[in-house]
C-alpha cells in the first residue's frame, strides 16, 4: 500500500516515514525542502534499509502532483506540507494563507481527480484557542487562534469537513498535535530548526550544547503548579506511530474525525528543564523573562478518542523525550548541516565545529597508531624470542652432535640399552624440545 507524505522530509514527516516503512507501507515523499534537508531521505534509508521515493516538488503545483499520482498507485495521503512558525505568521500572514491553503487545495483537487479518498491532516492543539478548560476534548468548540498559522489549521479542518459532507467516499482524520519533541533513538533524524528556535525543546538542547547562552523562561506567574507554562509534550516517535494508526483508520472508514495526539499529561517548563538535566547529566543555564504574547497557562490532551478509534496511546516518557532530543543534538550539532556533511564550510571553522571534528579524528588517528606500534613491538619481540630459541636448539644440536659418541657411551654405561637405537631416539627427542 503506497502512502504519499506531503512535507514528508520535515521533523514529524520523516519520523512518520520511518514508522510507515516499519509497518510495511510503501512511502512516497513530496517536499520542496523549503524547511527541510534532502539528507533526511538517506537517513530514513539508514534506519529502515528502504529508501522512500522522493519528489522535490511544491505541493501547490497541480501538474507536479499529478505526475506523482500517475507514477504511483496512492492509497492515502498524510498532509504535513505547510509553514509552521507562529511569530513569522503574525508578521507575514499572507505568506501563510497563500502557502498553507494553496498546498491543501491543490492536493485535494488532485486527490479527487485520481479518486484517492483518504487523507490524514497535520492539525494542531492550537485550534482549541484559549477559552476551553483542560484537558482539551475533540468535541470542544474550536477557534480563537490569534495567529495566521493557527487560523490556517482551522480553515483546513473546515475545508476537509465540507468535502466529507459532499462526498460519501471521502475520509479525513484531523490529527491535533500537542507538543512533539524528542527524536528517533538512532540519532539520525530529529528536529532541525532554521535559525533561532521558537519552541522550547530545541532551545533547551541548543543551550545545553552551548550554541545559546541561556534559555529564557517566558513567565513564572502562570496559574500552574510552579508558575511556568504547562504543555503536553509527546515523543515524536509515538506521534509518528499515531499517524500509522490514523492512515489505517482513514483507509478503512469514511467521514471526518478530529483526534488528539498527546500523552494526556502536562509538564511545566521547569519540569522539562529538570527532566532534561537529570536524563542527560548536563546543565541548562536559564534566565527568567516576560510572558510570551499568546501563551496560555495550560494545554494538555484528552487521549480517550485516540485510544478508542485508533487503538493508539503514547508510550514514551518525558525522560525518553529528553534523552533522545539530546542524543540527536549531540550527534548533529548543526542539524543536517553538521560538520561531517559540510566539512569545508568556513562557518563551521568559525563556530569551532571543524576544530572539534579534527581534534576528534586526530585522537582516533593517534590511538590507531599507538595500537599499530604496540602490535609491531610484540611481533618483533616474538620473532626475537623465536630466534633465541632456535639458537639455543642449534646449540643443543651442536652439542649433541659433537658429543654423540659420548652420549651413547654414557647411556650404554647406564645400561639403558645394548644396541644404541634407543639412544638415537632419545637424542631426536632432545632435538624436538
Ligand atoms: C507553540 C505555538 C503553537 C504551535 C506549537 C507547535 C506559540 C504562541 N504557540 O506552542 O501555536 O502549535 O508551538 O509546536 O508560539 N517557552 C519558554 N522559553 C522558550 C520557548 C518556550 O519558556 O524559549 C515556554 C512557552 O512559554 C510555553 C512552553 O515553553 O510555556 C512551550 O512552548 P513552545 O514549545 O513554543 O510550544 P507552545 O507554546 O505550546
Amino acid at each position: 500500500m503506497s502512502i504519499l507524505l506531503t512535507g514528508g522530509a520535515g521533523f514529524i514527516g520523516s519520523h512518520t516515514a520511518v514508522e510507515l516503512i516499519n509497518a510495511g507501507y510503501d512511502v512516497i515523499i513530496a517536499d520542496n525542502l523549503s524547511n527541510s534537508n534532502e539528507k533526511v531521505i538517506d537517513r530514513i534509508k539508514m534506519i529502515t534499509n528502504r529508501r522512500p521515493k522522493f519528489y522535490k516538488i511544491d505541493v501547490s503545483e497541480v501538474e507536479e502532483l499529478c505526475k506523482i499520482f500517475d507514477e504511483n498507485d496512492i492509497t492515502g495521503v498524510i498532509h504535513f506540507a505547510g509553514f509552521k512558525c507562529v511569530p513569522e505568521s503574525t508578521k507575514v500572514p499572507l505568506k501563510y494563507y497563500r502557502n498553507n491553503l494553496d498546498t491543501t487545495l491543490s492536493l485535494l483537487e488532485v486527490m479527487s481527480k485520481y479518486k484517492c479518498n483518504s487523507i490524514v491532516f497535520s492539525s494542531s492543539a492550537t485550534v482549541y484557542g484559549d477559552k476551553n478548560p483542560v484537558p482539551f476534548e475533540e468535541n470542544m468548540p474550536v477557534g480563537g487562534a490569534t495567529n495566521a498559522y493557527g487560523k490556517t489549521k482551522l480553515m483546513i479542518e473546515e475545508i476537509l469537513k465540507d468535502i466529507a459532507m459532499s462526498s460519501k467516499d471521502f475520509s479525513a482524520v484531523l490529527l491535533r498535535y500537542f507538543n512533539p519533541i524528542g527524536a528517533h533513538p538512532s540519532g539520525l533524524i530529529g528536529e532541525s530548526p532554521d535559525g533561532i528556535p521558537n519552541n522550547l525543546m530545541p532551545y533547551v538542547t541548543q543551550t545545553a550544547i552551548g550554541v545559546r547562552k541561556f534559555l529564557t523562561i517566558y513567565g513564572t506567574d502562570y496559574n500552574t503548579h510552579d508558575g511556568t507554562g504547562v504543555r503536553d509534550y509527546i515523543h515524536v516517535v509515538d506521534l509518528a506511530k499515531g499517524h500509522v494508526a490514523a492512515i489505517k483508520y482513514a483507509t478503512e472508514h469514511t467521514g471526518v474525525e478530529a483526534i488528539n495526539l498527546g500523552t494526556g499529561k502536562g509538564s511545566s517548563v521547569w519540569d522539562v528543564i529538570h527532566a532534561f538535566e537529570k536524563a542527560n547529566g548536563v546543565k541548562v543555564p536559564v534566565q527568567i523573562g516576560e510572558r510570551r504574547p499568546g501563551d496560555i497557562d495550560e494545554c494538555y490532551a484528552s487521549v480517550y478518542k485516540a485510544a478508542e478509534l485508533l487503538n493508539w496511546r503514547a508510550k514514551l516518557s518525558l525522560e525518553d523525550m529528553c534523552r533522545d532530543s539530546w542524543n540527536w543534538q549531540k550527534n548533529n550539532p548543526k542539524g543536517y548541516e553538521s560538520i561531517w556533511q559540510y566539512k569545508n564550510k568556513w562557518e563551521n571553522v568559525k563556530s569551532g565545529y571543524l576544530v572539534a571534528f579534527y581534534i576528534k579524528y586526530f585522537i582516533i588517528y593517534f590511538l590507531i597508531h599507538i595500537f599499530l606500534l604496540l602490535k609491531l613491538y610484540f611481533q618483533v619481540a616474538y620473532l626475537v624470542e623465536q630466534a633465541k630459541t632456535k639458537t639455543r636448539e642449534f646449540g643443543a644440536f651442536k652439542e649433541i652432535n659433537d658429543n654423540y659418541p659420548k652420549y651413547i657411551l654414557s647411556l650404554d654405561r647406564a645400561n639403558f640399552s645394548e644396541d644404541g637405537i634407543i639412544h638415537k631416539n632419545i637424542i631426536e627427542w632432545l632435538l624436538d624440545i
